[in-house]
């Protein structure tokens, strides 16, 4: 049986200044704020990691380096639309995983519709907020059936 210890939620570049970033676009809660709340939420049902990044290649090194973790949750930012080596981390280490967005990229500029990640996760949700994380971290333990 596979040992599942954790969900890891993984935020890409810029999403460090949420609170104070493009409010119109991403809210005015904080990074910080968003994940205390998804621990507080989640803290009876499983372990969360948490990992934010500007660097590609840090969040592929995350990536390549979780143990015992049962899906992802990740919004990669920019990289959602440029990047074929996150796409290749995920596929290798081949997780499910869910795509979150704040805001919705498909009602802003056409380079955001490009998706490295949507057609290899199990979902995107795109436009809800914070919320979004919270929604995708229900799907994945319904799909993970701790
Ligand atoms: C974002 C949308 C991306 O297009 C953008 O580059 C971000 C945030 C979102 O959460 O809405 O940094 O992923």
């Amino acid at each position: 049986m596979k040992i599942v210890n954790s969900i890891a939620v993984v935020n890409g570049p810029n999403l460090n200044l949420l609170g104070s970033r493009e409010t119109h676009h991403y809210g005015t809660e904080t990074l910080d704020a968003i994940n205390r709340e998804l621990l507080s939420a989640f803290k009876d049902r499983v372990k969360l990691e948490f990992f934010q990044s500007n660097h590609e290649g840090a969040i592929i090194d995350f990536l390549q380096a979780l143990k015992n973790c049962g899906g992802i949750v990740i919004n990669p930012g920019a990289f959602t639309h440029t990047s074929v080596a996150i796409r290749d981390a995920l596929l290798a280490i081949n997780l499910p995983t869910i795509e979150v967005h704040l805001s919705n990229v498909f009602r802003r500029e056409e380079f955001r519709k490009t998706s490295f990640v949507s057609d290899i996760a199990l979902g995107v949700i795109s436009g809800l907020g914070a919320r979004g994380y919270h929604f995708a971290l229900l799907a994945l333990l319904d799909r993970i059936k701790q």
